[in-house]
């Protein structure tokens, strides 16, 4: 046996050193299988071992066994490392993907996400009117979140918004709304102040016309002698542009934190005009979104002197326009990742 483990070794550098010089994953699994698999050399060396009587002998075979185990453990070892290196390392030499080629006429058209175009489309028609965009984090501390909107802690109408937590910082929260944009945009700019702010939010919420992530987009403008005739006229105006010139709105009295007074807003039903249907629960309306005159603690907040200047800030989902501009019936369609649902909206189409 002593004999059989010595050429062994010999054999095993010599296939080991043929396997490096040209390597592959196939060569080296194929290697590892005739030494150390069940039916490998190694194994049937053990099993040799059983039949050897004397205890002396038998401890000094089993040694050298292990020891040649081992050195085939650790040669193999360093064979699939350097197998691992040698692909990555072709996978480097290989031109790059060139992401900048013309897509090739026959191969798929990409398009961009109905959220995204309800988005754009909003975007564009503010900032024809000089409109700023504003981005603001997702990720947020209560007071831009709350309390600088004139919500503080305690507050009943934190309740509104089921708000995401973020267990060990108390103090953050994945933002409820985009009018927090508000606040870092106030903050960071002197008045007059247009501006336009969509974005993503969080709310504890999931059904089937409710996502826990949705987008708003959020609108501004603090300027001398702004006031509800504004507010509503720019509605007015956004949503025509939106949708098209017989688009109708309407306000609601209601009560957001943030505003004073505020309104629940209302557009015709894009399915019926107005008549009643399923999709306004035949009212003729539905509701998209929020706005008011902005609160004088909130001016407080960020240190807008109230008695110059007064503002208007209004709210809408995005999702829910962008449902019943593309006559979409189910909010999740958005999210699930269906490839033949996005493929409806090409590329270019503007709207
Ligand atoms: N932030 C409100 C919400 O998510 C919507 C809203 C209401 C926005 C009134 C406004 C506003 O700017 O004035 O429910």
């Amino acid at each position: 046996m002593q004999q059989i483990i010595a050429t062994y070794q010999q054999s095993f550098a010599h296939q080991a050193a043929a396997v490096h010089a040209t390597p592959s994953r196939k060569a080296i699994e194929d290697l590892r299988i005739a030494w150390l698999g069940r039916k490998g050399k190694i194994p049937a060396l053990y099993q040799d071992l059983k039949g050897v009587t004397d205890g002396r002998e038998k401890g000094l075979l089993g040694k050298a066994i292990n020891e040649l185990r081992n050195t085939i453990e650790a040669a193999i070892a360093d064979l699939q490392a350097a197998g691992a290196r040698a692909v990555l390392a072709a996978q480097l030499a290989r031109p790059p993907l060139d992401v900048t080629m013309p897509v090739s006429a026959g191969s798929r058209m990409g398009s961009l996400h109905p959220v995204s175009l309800m988005r754009n489309l909003v975007v564009d028609e503010l900032a024809k009117l000089g409109f700023s965009v504003f981005d603001g984090p997702e990720v947020e501390t209560d007071f831009y979140n709350f309390t600088a909107l004139n919500i503080p802690e305690n507050h009943p109408a934190r309740d509104m918004q089921d708000t995401f937590f973020i267990a060990e910082h108390p103090h953050y929260v994945l933002r409820t709304h985009t009018s927090n944009i508000q606040i870092h945009a106030m903050l960071q700019e002197k008045p007059p102040l247009r501006l336009v702010a969509p974005g993503r939010v969080f709310r504890v919420d999931n059904d089937a016309t409710h996502t826990p992530m949705f987008h708003q987009v959020e609108i501004v403008v603090v300027d001398r002698g702004i006031s509800f005739a504004h507010l509503k006229g720019l509605i007015e105006y956004t949503m025509k542009a939106v949708f098209d010139s017989s688009m109708k709105i309407r306000l609601r009295p209601s009560y957001f934190p943030f505003v004073e007074p505020g309104a629940e807003v209302d557009m015709l039903c894009s399915m019926c005009r107005g008549s009643g249907c399923r999709v306004c629960k035949e009212s003729g309306w539905l509701e998209i979104g929020g706005c008011g005159m902005i609160h004088p603690n909130v001016f407080e907040a960020v240190n807008y002197d109230s008695e110059t200047y007064t503002g208007m800030a209004f709210g809408f989902g995005l999702d829910r326009m962008a449902m019943l501009k593309y006559g979409i019936n189910d909010l999740r369609q958005f999210f699930n990742g269906d490839y033949s649902f996005q493929q409806q909206f090409p590329l270019y189409s503007p709207r």
